[in-house]
Formats: structure tokens, sequence, C-alpha cells
């Protein structure tokens, strides 16, 4: 039968924050430099900066941007990054094997952002090579409006404001073993705390996010949640997740499919996990201070396998080298759909999220130096959920699916769905069918005494689901409206076909 999902406007599930759309730009291949940052490119403002990937960026309506790492932070001095260019030092990027000329650094992101169209900044503090002291006095340089060494020194650089960062990591992925300075929980808990107190006595009002697991599949997994929100509850406000899916290659060089388009239903686990640990340590703690999700990595990423290997040997270090420029597929774009979706699902638990990254690398948009800059295909389903669903609020879903089986996360809902009643009165609903090979019939049912006169609906689906945007082909895969929507008034319900291996917004 067809799935089904009542949009039930009396039950909320929460307001859409603006920072669920986040993004993430690291010092990592092509994302800073001939991504964002080309000065020479014909586009390029006289700071350097692409205006053709800043359209694409307001295009895709990301918001907060999650810099500069990453990996990359765990070794990164910032102060290598401001003051003159021409006296800053070129050093080695252990994460990624390269080379960091400095050209670019928090003087330059800042002003990014606000070309960008004000986007906020969300900085990361290097705990691996370095602690309290180098985090704090960031946070002075940054946000103290003056008369001290280090704000003086910021106003001396250009910048006569403070940055007024709010939101802060407290380092980057510390479960990680590759993550340069990578820590016990317990020892990442106490200094952590300490820095999080430290920082709260320059800026109390500032928000900070600990480090949860690098993924829902790390072995320490769970306990490194209770250990660490243990040691930093009432001091931080959120703890962050990440997770990167792709379809596994299979002993006989297949992909499982399968599981991939579940993918959603991993992060939703995932969610609902930290979520437990959360609440089982503010029982513990007997607090009534609330710590909520900042899921600030999330994407599909063909993790270890071509194009992530790092650069080799003593000699080379290449500067932003080609790495992680995942070219995605129509089917990799459905699945970060419903990653979207999932999000959304638990806009009550999940106040932030980054998608990771923004340029080149693992990313949206893509560039070639000197020449144009184009969407991928997970460009679309991120950009009609950000100007569908920003400023609404979540409905609680009401679905009714069949199920299949999939190999790594069992029987699961065909169809995934979520409504969010947008900030003009219209019901959005965004919809993925995760089956293979079958057509699913989708109802909505639409809130009681909600008077609709017009329906519409976008689909992303194509019969080759392996289909991509390319340097040469750069409209392949785009969005098209779906013709077989069918409002019925009278009896407040709307009708659409999903495709197989499909998303679709109404
Ligand atoms: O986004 C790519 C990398 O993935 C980040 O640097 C790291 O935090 C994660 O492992």
């Amino acid at each position: 039968g067809a799935a089904r999902l009542v949009v039930d406007d009396d039950f909320e599930i929460a307001p859409v924050n603006d920072r669920l759309f986040g993004s993430f730009v690291e010092h990592l291949g092509r994302c800073v430099y001939n991504g964002i940052y080309e000065p020479g490119h014909p586009e390029s403002d006289e700071q350097g900066f692409r205006r053709d990937v800043i359209a694409l960026v307001q295009e895709l309506g990301a918001t907060t941007i999650r810099y500069p790492g990453g990996n990359f932070v765990s070794g990164y001095r910032w102060e290598d990054g401001v003051g003159p260019k021409e006296d800053r030092p070129r050093r080695l990027d252990l994460a990624w094997h390269s080379t960091e000329t400095n050209q670019f650094g928090l003087h330059e992101m800042a002003a990014w952002l606000q070309a960008a169209g004000g986007n906020e900044l969300m900085e990361a503090v290097n705990l691996g090579t370095r602690g309290l002291e180098e985090a704090l006095d960031l946070l002075e340089y940054a946000n103290v409006p003056g008369g001290t060494e280090l704000s003086d020194r910021r106003r001396a650089n250009g910048a006569d404001k403070p940055f007024d960062i709010r939101m802060w990591c407290l380092g980057n992925e510390m479960d990680g073993n590759w993550q340069l300075g990578h820590k016990s929980a317990e020892d990442y808990g106490t200094l952590a705390a300490s820095v999080a107190r430290g920082m709260r006595q320059i800026d109390p009002d500032v928000e900070l996010v600990v480090c949860g697991s690098s993924s829902h599949v790390m072995d320490t997994f769970g306990r490194w949640e209770e250990t660490v929100l243990e040691k930093t509850y009432d001091l931080v406000d959120f703890i962050s997740c990440h997770a990167y899916y792709h379809p596994e290659l299979q002993p006989d060089g297949s992909r499982d499919m399968v599981s991939f388009m579940a993918a959603g239903v991993d992060m939703d686990n995932f969610i609902k996990d930290v979520a437990a640990a959360i609440d089982a340590t503010k029982a513990r703690l007997k607090s009534n201070h609330d710590v909520f999700i900042s899921f600030d990595e999330w994407n599909v990423w063909y993790l270890n396998e071509e194009p992530s290997k790092n650069p080799e040997g003593i000699g080379n270090w290449p500067v932003a080298p080609r790495l992680l420029e995942d070219i995605y597929t129509a089917a990799d774009a459905v699945v970060f759909g419903d990653l979207m979706i999932t999000l959304l699902k638990n806009a009550d638990r999940v106040h932030a999220a980054s998608l990771a990254q923004l340029v080149n690398v693992i990313a949206p948009i893509m560039t070639e130096p000197g020449g144009p800059a184009w969407r991928q295909t997970t460009f679309f389903p991120f950009s009609v959920t950000a100007k569908l669903a920003k400023g609404g609020t979540v409905l609680e879903p009401k679905l009714a699916s069949g199920t299949f089986t999939t190999p790594r996360y069992g029987e699961v809902p065909v169809v995934n769905s979520v409504a969010v009643r947008g900030a003009d009165g219209t019901v959005n609903v965004f919809a993925v069918n995760r089956s293979l090979d079958e057509t699913q019939e989708f109802e909505i049912k639409l809130p009681k005494g909600f008077a609709a006169t017009q329906a519409e609906a976008q689909t992303l689906h194509e019969d080759d689901i392996l289909a991509c945007n390319t340097l040469e082909e750069q409209d392949r895969v785009t969005l098209h409206p779906n013709d077989t929507i069918a409002l019925d008034a009278a009896n407040g319900t709307v009708r659409v076909t999903l495709p197989p291996v499909s998303w679709t917004a109404v």
C-alpha cells in the first residue's frame, strides 16, 4: 500500500534552528585555497574571494561555518594566520600531509563570511598539540574589545571590532587515534572542562561544543560520551556527533547499496543514543542544565578510497592538493537528503549541524582553478530543505510505511519523511524512497482545517542512480517538477509518486 504521513499541526517537535544548515570550511585540500579563496581568478574580488562560489554558497543556504578544522586544527597555531601576509610562516600540516601557507586565516575567514552575507563563524580550538593557554589567547584575540596585548594586536591587524564568536569547538575528534594529540576520554574530559572554565572566565556567554564520538561505530562510543559529559556537563552547551556514510565495497567488488540507502536509520539511532547519554548524565548529576547535539560533521564520504589518500614522503608536502574530492551520484544525493530529514526529525535534540564540507572537499560545490564553479548532486536537497524549512517548525512525524531488509541495519522503513510548517504558513514535506527498485505511492494527510489551494513537488531521481555532475557535464543531475502530485482539497490529502532511489520536497 501507499506510505502515509499524517501532518498534525498540534504536535510540534521544535522550531528549526538556522544552525541546522551550517557547513564546514577546513584547511584541507582545495577547500580554502583554490576553493573559496583564489586571488587572480577572474571572478575573485580584491580580497581574493571567488564571487561565483559565494553566489553558490548563498543559493545553497548554508548558515554557520565551522572553521578551521577538522583534523587540521589539532596541529594548528592560530597566530600563524594573522598579521601581514608576507610574514606568515609556511608550516607542515600533519593531518593532510600538506604545506599550509597561512595566506588565509581568522581575519580572512571573518571577512569571507561578511562577503557571503554575514554567516556566523564557529571556531575550533586546538586541543591536540596545544591546550588551555592557546585557547584563552585565541578567545582574547577574537572577542575582547581592546586594551590588552592580544585584543590590540587584532585591532592593529585590521579588525577594530571584536569578531564576537559565539560557538567554539573544544578540539576535534579527540577520540580518534588518527588525531594529532589523541586522548583518552578521561584525559580529554579533564582538559575540556578546564578549557571551558577558563574560556568562560573571559566570555561567560560563549557556547561550547565538547567532542563526542567521531562515528557511531567507534569502539569507545557510548563510554566516551558518558565519561566526557560527566566531567563537562554543566560547562558545555553541545556535544558533537560526526557521521559519514558510503556504500561499502563487498569482497566481490559490488557495493552494499541496500544498507547505504538506510543510512538515515543509523544517523537517527546515533542521535537517540547520544541523547540518552546526555539524559543519563543530567539525571546522575541532578543538573538543570541542558546539553544539545551539534552534528558538526555529516555527509556521504567514500572514506579510505581514492581520492582521500594523503600525499606521502618526507620531501613531499604539496600546497592545496586535490584531496577528498568525491564526485557525488544521484543515489548519494538521495541518502544525503534522508540525512537532512533525519536531522530535522531530531530538531529537539540537534540544535546545530555542519555539512562537511563546503567547497571541493566532500562538498556540494566544486571549482576548477581559473575555471568554473558548479553544483554537485548533493547541492539540491540541501538548498531546497534550507529554503523551505528555515524559520519553520518541525511537526511530529506520524508515518506509516512498508519495510525492507538491509544487511547492516535489519528491517527499515522504505519511506522516510518529515513535515515542517513554514514561517509563511505553508506545509513542507520532505520524503525519500529508499527502495532500489520499487516505486512508492505517498499520501500526505494535511492538518485539520488547513485550506490547501496549491501543491507542488520537486524530485531528485535519475534512472541511472550513478549519474553525477562533472566539470564536463555540470548540470546532468538536477531537480525536476514531480507532475504526479495531486491535491484533494476536499479530503485534505496530497498524493505523489516517489520513484525508486528518490528525494522529494512537497
Ligand atoms: O571532514 C573531513 C575530516 O573528517 C575532518 O577533518 C575530520 O574531523 C573528520 O575525520
